[in-house]
């Protein structure tokens, strides 16, 4: 067989927010590249309808509710040794600044931002991080890029994610651990539907999309393959805009 270096073949590579849209793509494709994949989610039909669907043997599933810290730590102690992990797990919620609640803010914080930052330090502190390996962060265009209304608690936990990944690829990179990011516009997930309330909101948005649609979850999955993969070894630190040119505009 010819050498191909975006294979995942002899990689285990784990997923948080598999039981839907972005995550689910990635687990399934990353499948079909040849990896071992273990899948988490929340919701236990959801996340058997993603393990279904993964090619190839030997895959794992773990139910968890990220934000309860007892599932947290029965979830860490069960994961293998890792290739890679995909920090996907996210929640949106627009509201315009003066409507802020501090609860929403604390929730948006902790699934986008804190427990993506204690998972890294916990999985490293328990040597669950092979050398090499590599972590992938789903973060998003409304971060750094690109801003719209009533999105400032969204925007602001995905920024500190970028914020975050960027610092650990530098800690990192003397262990053999490559931190990157991938930062999609809107794609066609259940979670899009929680932005804009009707189509024709959706249709008038779609005008700012110079490549004139919305993303699919598969076309992020094919970049954090990408980054998951031998083909991105001298790639540490970098965010990769996943936006049909949306930012040009
Ligand atoms: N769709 C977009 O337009 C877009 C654009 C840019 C960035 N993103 C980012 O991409 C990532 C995936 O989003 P998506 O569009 O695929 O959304 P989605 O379809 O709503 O999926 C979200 C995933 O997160 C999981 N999750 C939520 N709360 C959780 C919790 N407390 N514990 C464990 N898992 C939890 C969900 O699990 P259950 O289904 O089991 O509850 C689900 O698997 C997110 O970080 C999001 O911010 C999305």
């Amino acid at each position: 067989m010819t050498n191909n270096p975006f294979s995942l073949h002899n990689k285990t590579i784990f997923i948080t927010g598999a039981s839907s849209g972005i995550g689910r793509a990635t687990a399934v494709e990353c499948s079909k590249m040849g990896a071992t994949v273990v899948v988490t989610g929340r919701n236990k039909e959801r996340l058997y309808d993603t393990y279904s669907q993964l090619e190839g043997d030997g895959h794992l599933q773990f139910r968890t509710d990220l934000t309860n810290p007892d599932e947290m730590q029965q979830l860490l102690e069960f994961l293998p040794e890792l290739d890679g992990f995909v920090v996907n797990a996210g929640i949106v919620k627009l509201s315009p600044v003066k409507s802020i609640k501090p609860d929403d803010l604390d929730r948006i914080f902790q699934l986008n931002s804190k427990i993506p930052i204690m998972m890294t330090r916990n999985l490293l502190k328990m040597k669950k991080l092979k050398r090499p390996s590599s972590i992938v962060y789903t973060s998003s265009t409304a971060g750094n890029y690109n801003f719209s209304p009533a999105n400032g608690m969204y925007s602001s936990s995905k920024a500190a994610l970028n914020g975050f990944m960027k610092s650990a690829a530098v800690d990192l990179a003397s262990k053999g651990i490559r931190c990157n990011s991938v930062n999609p516009a809107m794609i066609e997930t259940p979670m899009m539907k929680l932005r804009y309330i009707s189509e024709k909101q959706l249709e008038e948005n779609l005008k700012n999309y110079p490549l004139g649609r919305y993303g699919t979850p598969e076309e992020v999955a094919y970049a954090i393959i990408y980054l998951l993969s031998d083909a991105s070894a001298w790639v540490t630190g970098t965010s990769i805009l996943i936006d049909g040119g949306l930012t040009l505009n």
